[in-house]
Parts: structure tokens; sequence; C-alpha cells
């Protein structure tokens, strides 16, 4: 009966063909599970002479259930290996990808512009204290200008610069420049600005690029022959009519607005003419002006020696206005479908 039982262990093509054989021998009405309950029925003596031949005999046919067991797992895994491939030439699947934000877009844009210019970037701390942010730039305290500014304050804060608060503009960098390394100097500082100020044109935090000029014998034809270079360079075009408008900034005298000309074409504007032109207007770009003695010799620098200028731009109106964006909010959703709409994504 082992022969036959091992032979046909031997024979099993498959693994269900197997358990068969084992259910067969070692299940529970198996041959060996009934020799071995015939044990229970026999006298001692006949037990001692019995048992070692039943328990060899369900060791046995066990080991060769294993074995074969064994052999047929791996010849299937063999048959599997062989008959499976893997297609390299099948399209991975599309993963999506990230891209950079139009602010960082034209934050670098401008740092290439201006580094052709022989310009170098500055940062300074978003978190400033009243005397770099207003102080120095000649906004002494109680000065109306201050008010304009909407600014977010630290309660319960006074260190020796006064108290700290938000920048609400990147002007104190044009300060700690001029103080950190004298003259000459010329510098952007790209970064964050806050003033609590909030609707589809304003949003609480928003970036700036300012740019300082300070040498000798600087006046306003640099400033203006500066800013346009800049924006033809920007705008990637020659068509690009500045309107210098008299205005006032503490931290500049005198100061100066500057407007971009621009048409209006299917209901959108298009950079570019007079904006005296018939169908053609003028729009706000950015402030700017000759850097006021007084911010000069605050810095420590003399104003007889070292004139310059200075200018600040909203990064995000620009990027608007290059990109044909309209809503400054949509910038700061962090919407994918919005930056994939702009071609910024994909
Ligand atoms: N700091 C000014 C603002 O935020 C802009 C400015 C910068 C004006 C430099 C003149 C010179 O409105």
């Amino acid at each position: 009966k082992t022969e036959t039982a091992l032979a046909a262990i031997a024979a099993a093509s498959d693994v269900d063909a197997l358990e068969e054989q084992r259910l067969a021998a070692l299940g529970k009405k198996g041959w060996v599970s009934a020799a071995l309950k015939t044990l229970g029925q026999m006298s001692p003596e006949e037990r001692t002479s019995a048992a070692p031949a039943i328990q060899a005999v369900r060791a046995q046919i066990a080991d060769a259930l294993a074995a074969k067991k064994a052999q047929l797992e791996a010849a299937e895994l063999e048959a599997r290996l062989a008959t499976e491939t893997l297609d390299l030439t099948l399209p991975a699947p599309e993963a999506p990808r990230g891209s950079v934000h139009p602010v960082s877009q034209v934050m670098d844009e401008l740092a290439e512009i201006f580094a052709d210019l022989g310009f170098a970037v500055k940062t300074g701390p978003e978190i400033e204290d009243d005397w770099y942010n207003f102080t120095a730039l000649n906004m002494p305290e109680s000065h109306p200008a201050r008010a304009m500014h909407d600014t977010f304050y630290f309660p319960d804060t006074a260190p020796k610069g006064g108290r700290m608060l938000l920048r609400t503009h990147t002007s104190p960098v044009q300060i700690r420049t001029m103080m950190a390394e004298g003259a000459p100097v010329r510098i952007i500082a790209p970064g964050r600005v806050y003033r609590s100020d909030s609707d589809a044109t304003h949003t609480p935090m928003f970036h700036q690029i300012e740019g300082l000029v300070i040498d000798k014998g600087i006046h306003l034809g640099h400033l203006k022959w500066t800013l346009e270079t800049f924006l033809k360079a920007f705008f990637e075009t020659d068509d690009i009519v500045l309107r210098l408008r008299p205005s006032y900034f503490p931290f500049t005298e005198p100061s100066v607005e500057v407007d971009v000309g621009f048409a209006i074409e299917n209901g959108k504007r298009i950079l570019g003419g007079s904006g005296d032109a018939e169908g053609h207007g003028w729009m706000e770009l950015l402030g700017s002006g000759m850097v006021n003695a007084r911010v000069i010799e605050m810095s420590g620098l003399d104003p007889a020696e070292w004139q310059g200028f200075a200018f600040g731009v909203g990064v995000d109106r620009l990027a608007m206005l290059k990109y044909g964006m309209d809503d400054l909010r949509a910038f700061f959703d962090g919407d994918a479908r919005w930056l994939k709409h702009y071609g910024f994504s994909g």
C-alpha cells in the first residue's frame, strides 16, 4: 500500500492532484490515519511493536508529499517566468508634473534682465522693525504716509528699532544694503510684502521688486533709461511708451510715478503705443524717484558725494500683464487648473 501511495504522489501532475493524494493517506479518513487509530485498541506490547512501523510510513508519506509539493511549485514558477514578458515599448502612465509659479517665473526673469545691467540680488527680512520700514525711509513716527500703508503690526514689541511689523514694501532693503555695504550700490530686492487690504486687485500678501542705484552723478535720465530697458526686455517688445508723472514718496525727491501706454484689442489690454493715442490708455506701473538726501544720510552715506535712484514695482501686476491673467487672488489659490490654463503646468 505504501508503495502504491508513493507512486501516486510521484505521478501527481499538479498541486490539486497532490492534495487528493494527501487526503487519501493523511486526511481524517485517510488510510494512514486509520492505521494510527488502530493503535488505541492494541495491548501495550502489540502497540510497542506496531507503532514504529506505522509512524515510519506516515513520515515517509509526509516527506514525499512535501518534496513533490516543492517540485510542483518550482515548476509552476518556471512556467510563469517563461510565458510572462515585460513589454518595454508600452507607453508609461502619465504622471502630473509641477511647474514654476508665475510669480517665481517673473522674479527669475527680472533677476536675469537686471543681472545683464549689472544689478546684484539682495533680500531682507519680511518681519521688519519700524525703523527700517518707515523711519529710515523718511517717515518718522506720526508721519501721515504711514497711515497709507495698512500695516500689520506685531503687538507688544518694541526692541531698539521700534515696533515689529510685516514689511509693507521692499524699500527697507535699500537701507539695509547701504548700511551694510556702503556705496556704490546697484541692486534689486525681490520679495513678499504685506498690507491689510483685500479685493480683486489687492491681496494681504503680494510681491515687489525694489531697485536701487547709488553712485556719483546719477540723475533722472539714468532712471528712465533703466526702466525703459528693463520693461522692453521683460515684455519682449520695443514698443513700450512710458509716461513719467510727478508724485510723492517720503523717501524719494523728486518722486515719479511711471505709467505705460496700452491699446485695447478685443476687450484686452495690449501693451504698446502712447496712452494718449486714439483707443489707448495709460496704466500705472510703478513708483520711483531720486533717493531722498535724508535717506542717504540716515543710511550712513554723504549725500553731497552720493546720489541715486530707486523704484518699486509689483511683481504680481507684471505677471498679470505679461500672461494676460485678470484676478490677482488666483495667484494664491494654488489651483493647478488655473496654472495650466495660462500654460504654467503640464
Ligand atoms: N515703496 C513704494 C511702494 O511700495 C514704491 C517705491 C519704491 C517708490 C522706491 C519709490 C521708490 O509704494
